[in-house]
């Protein structure tokens, strides 16, 4: 076996991998991350969030996954911020969030505090960019001009997401002034990122509005994203945009940029599809499925975010 090198995987070598939704709560869930190994020694892994709700199962998913592969990277789901009243960890909104980028230097995962990774492997290279962004209801239906009106029509419709019960923004006002303030530092890190070097972004919800037209209740996608990003693959210069978060996993392109959706979700989803959950998603190399999993990959289904 080859010794590691410090700034990564030598050309030739390893995959950039990835998946979310993990949903350790589930017993089922843990099973599957029990399974999840890397094939090569140099292979990293992207979580893209929605790990678990508890503190102790994040840990245990992220310390587990850490141990295996050379390098996991990860970026928070709505569900690692939610506060559930039956978690010993109390924290709440960007505490909690400072709390999740504590853990995970203690296991050393990189997240979106730290400097940026660069995966100088096959299909390389490319900085790794783990993105926390957050939503600000901008993916409303046609004709909606507001926030305040979309999420009154969606209160109307019965459709309102379980964050606005669990996740709290504080300090900020609203889940949406939080994301405005990510947006703005997010964007100054990535405008200083050199202008020659490709990306891969990680971010729990599309970055793009498309993945979310076939949600089985539209109004859903008011907590899926924000418009805000709809150039930044472009502008950024993405080899691969990774994302999770609507449960339906799936690859689009948009602009010559690849869109993994690669979660898991629960297990009554991912039972409902052929064969074993197709998991890692290889991102790069870019083209061939990963050896580790079954080749099929998933049906896309209506679901739901969650
Ligand atoms: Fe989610
Ligand atoms: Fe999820």
């Amino acid at each position: 076996m080859r010794p590691p090198s410090p700034d990564g995987p030598s050309p030739g070598s390893g995959s950039l991998l990835a998946v979310s939704d993990l949903h350790v709560r589930y017993p089922e869930n843990r099973a599957v991350v029990e399974a999840l190994r890397p094939v090569s020694d140099e292979d990293w892994l992207l979580v893209a969030g929605d790990v678990a709700e508890h503190m102790a199962d994040v840990e245990w998913a992220l310390s587990t996954l850490a141990r295996r592969f050379r390098k996991v990277v990860w970026a928070p789901g709505n569900h690692e911020l939610w506060t559930p009243p039956d978690d010993p960890v109390q924290e709440r909104g960007a505490a909690r969030y400072e709390a999740l980028v504590r853990l995970c230097r203690e296991l050393g995962v990189t997240t979106p505090e730290d400097p940026y990774p660069v995966w100088r492997g096959p299909g390389g290279p490319a900085v790794v960019v783990p993105l926390f962004l957050l939503y600000d209801h901008t993916f409303r239906r046609p004709g909606v001009r507001t926030a305040e009106e979309a999420l009154r029509r969606a209160d109307e419709a019965g459709v309102v997401a379980t964050d606005v019960f669990l996740l709290h923004p504080d300090p900020y006002p609203t889940v949406a002034d939080w994301c405005r303030a990510r947006l703005r530092r997010t964007a100054e890190r990535l405008d200083a990122l050199p202008a020659d070097l490709p990306t891969v972004l990680v971010n729990h919800f599309p970055l793009v509005r498309e993945p979310t037209e076939v949600l089985r209740y539209p109004d859903f996608a008011l907590w899926c994203g924000t418009e805000a990003t709809a150039d930044w693959p472009v502008r950024y210069r993405a080899a691969a945009v990774v994302y999770g978060h609507l449960h339906i996993p799936k690859l689009i392109r948009q602009q010559g940029v690849p869109h993994h959706e690669v979660s898991l979700g629960y297990p009554r989803e991912w039972r409902r599809r052929p064969g074993a959950p197709a998991l890692p998603v290889r991102v790069l190399p870019a083209g061939a499925p990963y050896p580790g999993h079954p080749a099929a990959t998933a049906p896309a289904a209506a679901g739901g975010p969650r």
